[in-house]
């Protein structure tokens, strides 16, 4: 008989969809995990969207206080899936209520509040995570692996990109449903916070702590309507950034992101180069891993273009045969397997909130660097699994 663990989702949106999906697929591809999710509640300010949420993805029950989701006695654990601003008080309230967090990242709008939860989340001892579903994803865990096994040997540059092309008009507007990206009180940074922090994460998952950085933002269109004055305001989010930096470890990293790369959608890519070897990866073709070792005879050396399909790659003997790929929502599937396993295991699920908070450090580091145009430590003290 399995144990349940009672979910209780705040936002309905984007990342509902995914935590939700997670949530109902789970025990179906994981099925010796001791611990099945139960829909229990989801809350939206909008009880109708809230109702009509629940019935869609199969919720018990549907809230739209947070705060009363969260005092709940029937509800095991909290999942944040609102805005950035937001997720510090749902957090916190959870915390002291001894609720398990998942949080989505980056941790919060600003570096205050991510140290705030950081630190309610471990005085309350309650299981956490953040996610950053990147990692999960069979091809980057793949990476992991090969890294950690030394196959690179010792690593020289890691170069990663993050580049969309929605907000190029300005009539994009600033603030409310899904543009609350481009308003910096509900957002905290622009691109940094939204698509470098997963750059980030995953960088210093595979190659350690980013010890200082150095960059140069830019927003290119000043003013947008706010949806909700309905007047033009000044943007205060960065449209672009780019920065470079030393890892721990000695290797220089590069950095670019923007929603100006007219013809890219997400086109999230990592390359890294080692000693011995160099990986690469690419999210419009996420399955795929490409590897090139130097140790391979010169006559067929090249780069190998790796499936990452087969049962002994990870998680993909979860799924279904080699050779059949995998999307997006499945990194989701896996963070919440790997969460439920962890509170089997009594053990944590990275990132942890303690993780995501030195990847809000370095986000941090980036923006005061533009600010000031100079070089800025990041103070990271990395240790993630
Ligand atoms: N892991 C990823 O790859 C990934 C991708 C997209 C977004 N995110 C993160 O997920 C979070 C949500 O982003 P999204 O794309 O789902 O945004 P979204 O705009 O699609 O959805 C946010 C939802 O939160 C609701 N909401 C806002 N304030 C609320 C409150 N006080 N109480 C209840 N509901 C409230 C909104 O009504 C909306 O339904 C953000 O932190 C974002 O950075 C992560």
């Amino acid at each position: 008989m399995k144990k349940e663990l009672k979910i209780g989702l705040i936002g309905c949106g984007f990342m509902g969809r995914t935590h939700s999906n997670a949530y109902n697929r789970v025990s179906h591809f994981f099925p010796e995990l001791a611990y099945k999710p139960v829909l229990q509640r989801v809350c939206a300010r909008d009880g109708n969207k809230a109702k009509a949420f629940a019935e869609q993805w199969g919720y018990a029950s549907f809230e739209t206080d947070w705060k009363a989701l969260v005092a709940s006695p029937d509800i095991d654990a909290v999942d944040i899936c609102t805005p950035n601003n937001a997720h510090a008080d749902i957090a916190i309230a959870a915390a002291r209520a001894g609720k398990m967090v998942l949080c989505e990242k980056p941790l919060s709008s600003t570096i205050d509040a991510a140290e705030a939860m950081t630190h309610e989340i471990e005085k309350a001892g309650v299981a956490n995570t953040v996610w950053y579903n990147y990692r999960r994803l069979p091809a980057v865990t793949l990476a992991k692996q090969l890294i950690d096994e030394g196959k690179l040997g010792r690593i020289f540059h890691y170069r990663a990109n993050f580049l969309q092309d929605w907000t190029i008009s300005p009539d994009v507007p600033q603030g409310g449903a899904g543009t609350w990206r481009l308003d910096v009180d509900a957002a905290g940074s622009g691109v940094t916070g939204d698509l470098l922090a997963h750059c980030i994460d995953t960088a210093m998952w595979l190659n350690g702590g980013i010890k200082d950085v150095s960059a140069v933002t830019e927003t290119f269109i000043k003013e947008r309507v706010h949806q909700v004055s309905g007047k033009k305001q000044e943007v205060g989010i960065d449209d672009a950034c780019i920065f470079h930096c030393h890892f721990e470890n000695g290797s220089l990293g590069l950095f670019e992101s923007t929603r100006y790369a007219r013809g890219h959608k997400a086109l999230y890519t990592f390359e890294i180069n080692g000693e011995h070897a160099s990986i690469r990866w690419d999210l419009h073709d996420l399955n795929r891993l490409e590897y090139f070792d130097h140790r391979d005879p010169s006559v067929v050396r090249g780069w190998r273009s790796i499936l990452v399909t087969d049962g002994d790659q990870p998680y993909m003997n979860k799924w279904w045969v080699p050779g059949l790929i995998i999307g997006y929502e499945h990194s989701f599937v896996h963070q919440a397997a790997d969460f439920l396993k962890s509170l089997e295991d009594r053990s944590s699920c990275a990132p942890t909130f303690r993780d995501a908070l030195e990847t809000q450090k370095v986000c941090q580091s980036v923006i005061d660097s533009a600010k000031d145009k100079s070089w800025k430590n990041t103070g990271v003290v990395w240790n993630s699994k």
